[in-house]
């Protein structure tokens, strides 16, 4: 995301606005982060001078108006009683400063400030209904997150049940905000033992801590328990996970830092309210301390900053608020982060580390990338051996020669950077890094795209195995059709073994297309080869693929500038494959959210005959080129509520979600008295008991298609309430 020189600010807004909305969905999303905290700070706070400057580019969906996060699907939604916003940032003294003296000046005087360790964990919203535990969710999007009450019962940290007191009884009902998180050194035994059972380590404690809560232990035991009744050999298996997902469970830790509903004697300070919290067994932080001036705020910081690795969790700022809950209030709100708070970060950690080499990599448009290989060395709490350097203008504005020792930054997260040579320590060995002049892939002679370009590219985008590669990969990744089984090692082998000539062939994969390929085959005990799981895997999620929405298409085509808020837009608007295929740059450019620079290359890119030609093979392979199919057909299912548990036999979970969905009806993922049929399939999990207790209409598989085929009336016929 370097910026390129004499930009339009239309176009570098809507790229900010997309590597923003793209950061978080993978932060929120998947439990991992594809950019450093350091990297995201910088690129939204360009995106908020960018609109204070050009306030013409502000709309009301632009990320800096939102929390951001969104939830997965994996989970049941909670709604929050009170929204959960975020923080704003200072990144100096001076900004902190800024702060300081607004609120002062709004408030015509000093008020009393509250300094907290701002905890580097998961934000996590607990309601107490009497005293009990009622829900433990995630931030999501600030106003629904996820429900993980479930994984309560084993993490000891946070208390089901409040004990109140005289001087401080437990409100009616309380909602307390905190961060839950893996202490440093529980996070570096879980990483050991990864290591140990031959698993990827996690990128750091925020991610272990993210990807341990947000563990479904219910699904599990659930499963564990029908594999026990069936006598099953995956028993020991499923045993060992799930007693390994209890035990992180059981490292994970809470600190409380806010709350949201309170019902009950309200307290008047922010340290008050602590206070109480404490005292009825929620924990909160013993180094919290209120202060009266902004020399004591920046005592506060200067001491955690020395002292960072002190503290037994891992830490990326002081948070500073408005000790007073009533000035709180008059300083208010804006839609994303309140006034009376504010978060100061620490600049990111940097480490010393030799330049061994710089390689080139050839990514999915051709681009051709300089990247750092270095000695591997442990810094923000991971292991790190390699760094993109972008291209070689910025090798160049670096100033590291190979074989520099160099120092590297990285910000308690995931992408590493080189920051420059460390001059002193030369030997007069170094040498300059040399960007090649053909592609490393196919040997095709590297050009920028166009003059003046600062990316070189390989021209040879159709048959360049490192692009074809990238192209084939990026087809099934989560941004794109999201087809699970195709990672980077099986998009290799597809196009190695030629069962592939490229993306256009990926859709229309069969069995006897998979039959072939040693990847995804087994030796048979007879002699021949056998589908191997994955590959039977990979056949259902093609088939969910086929049907994906469009705007996942538009993604999956690799159209330069064409991410998934473009792609969104264009499907939104038109709705039609073909029809953004016959549209000029001029109407393309006029779709809200599009713009010129999208408008040429979408126009660019269906020149191209071979282009053409993937869109052809997909829609041979049967997939969905158009958004109307949902309201075209009939609905039979209008009004319908289904709930689906365990494998439907012929559909994958996706699959038999969308066939009701297209059929009109609505998926839910509980059993209620509304439900109108439960659909059950292969390892059915707790739904299919509370269907049972409820006594609602259960459907097995030949049901299903009776309700798909016939309707609910005809469906209600063939139900059981019982065992299907
Ligand atoms: S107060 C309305 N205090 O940082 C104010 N947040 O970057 C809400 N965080 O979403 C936040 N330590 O999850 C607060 N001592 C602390 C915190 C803290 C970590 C997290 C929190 C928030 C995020 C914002």
């Amino acid at each position: 995301m370097a910026r390129k020189p004499a930009q339009e600010p239309a176009q570098r807004w809507r790229e900010l606005v997309e590597a923003v909305e793209d950061a978080r969905r993978r932060y929120y999303q998947h439990d991992a982060a594809t950019m450093s905290d350091a990297e995201y700070d910088v690129l939204f706070r360009e995106l908020v001078d960018l609109e204070t400057a050009h306030p013409e580019l502000a709309s009301a969906d632009s990320p800096t108006q939102s929390v951001g996060g969104e939830r997965s699907e994996m989970f049941e939604p909670v709604e929050h009683l009170q929204r959960m916003l975020s923080l704003d940032n200072a990144f100096s003294e001076d900004e902190l400063a800024a702060w300081a003296a607004r609120i002062e000046r709004d408030l015509g005087a000093t008020p009393e400030l509250l300094c907290e360790l701002k905890i580097d964990g998961l934000a996590v919203d607990i309601v107490y209904d009497r005293g009990r535990l009622r829900s433990l969710a995630t931030r999501g999007d600030g106003r629904v997150g996820e429900d993980v009450t479930y994984n309560v019962r084993y993490i000891p940290a946070i208390p089901r049940q409040l004990t109140g007191s005289a001087g401080h009884p437990v409100p009616d009902l309380v909602e307390v905000r905190g961060e839950v998180y893996f202490p440093t050194a529980a996070f570096e035994a879980l990483n050991d033992e990864m290591l140990a059972a031959g698993r990827s380590p996690f990128a750091n404690a925020r991610n272990a801590g993210a990807g341990t809560l947000r563990q479904r232990v219910d699904r599990r035991e659930a499963e564990l328990s029908v594999m026990r009744d069936k006598g099953s050999t995956t028993v020991p298996r499923l045993e060992a996970e799930l007693e390994l997902a209890k035990r992180r469970l059981g490292g994970l830790q809470l600190i409380v830092h806010g709350v949201g509903v309170w019902q009950g004697h309200e307290p008047s300070r922010q340290s008050e309210a602590y206070h109480a919290l404490r005292s009825w067994g929620l924990p909160t932080s013993d180094r919290a301390k209120v202060v009266g001036s902004l020399a004591e705020v920046q005592e506060f910081v200067g001491y955690y900053g020395e002292h960072r690795h002190d503290v037994e969790h891992e830490i990326d700022g002081v948070v500073i608020k408005v000790d007073d809950l009533a000035t709180q209030g008059r300083l208010g709100s804006t839609s994303r982060a309140p006034r009376w708070a504010i978060a100061y970060k620490y600049p990111p950690e940097v480490v010393r580390t030799r330049l061994l080499d710089i390689e080139v990599n050839v990514g999915r448009t051709g681009r051709v990338t300089p990247f750092a290989v270095m000695e591997p060395v442990k810094v923000a709490g991971s292991t790190v051996s390699m760094a993109t350097l972008h291209n070689q203008e910025e090798v160049v504005r670096k100033g590291v020669l190979i074989g520099d020792l160099v120092f590297l930054r990285k910000a308690g997260d995931v992408i590493p950077e080189v920051l420059g040579p460390v001059v002193e320590e030369r030997t007069g060995d170094e040498r300059a890094f040399v960007m090649p002049t053909h592609c490393p892939s196919c040997g095709t002679p590297l050009a920028p795209a166009k003059e003046g370009d600062v990316d070189i590219r390989c021209p040879n985008a159709r048959s360049c195995p490192s692009q074809l590669r990238e192209r084939v990969f990026h087809v099934a990744s989560r941004g794109a059709l999201d087809i699970e089984g195709l990672g980077f090692k099986a998009a290799m082998a597809l196009l190695d073994e030629g069962i592939v000539a490229d993306e256009g062939d990926v859709l229309g994969l069969g069995r006897d297309d998979l039959l072939r390929s040693q990847f995804f085959t087994r030796a048979e005990a007879g002699g021949g080869r056998v589908l191997t799981a994955n590959a039977e895997k990979l056949l259902t999620e093609l088939d969910t693929a086929r049907s994906r929405p469009l705007w996942r298409v538009i993604v999956a085509l690799s159209i330069r500038h064409v991410g998934p808020t473009a792609a969104q837009a264009l499907a939104r608007e038109i709705g039609d494959l073909d029809r953004i295929a016959a549209m000029s740059a001029e109407e393309l450019a006029a779709v809200e959210g599009v713009g010129p620079i999208i408008g040429r290359a979408v126009v660019d890119w269906f020149e191209v005959d071979w282009h053409r030609d993937v869109v052809e093979k997909w829609r041979a392979a049967g997939v969905l080129l158009a958004e109307e199919r949902v309201e075209a057909g009939p609905r039979p299912l209008d009004g319908v509520t289904v709930v689906i548990t365990g494998t439907v036999e012929g559909f994958s979970r996706d699959g038999a979600t969308l066939a009701v969905q297209e059929a009109g009806g609505k998926v839910s993922g509980s059993v209620s008295k509304k439900t109108d049929f439960v659909v059950v399939g292969e390892n059915p999990g707790s739904k299919y008991d509370k269907a049972v207790s409820l006594g609602r209409p259960i459907l097995d598989a030949a049901g299903f298609a009776v309700l798909l085929e016939q309707g609910p009336e005809a469906a209600a016929a063939v139900a059981t309430t019982g065992a299907p």
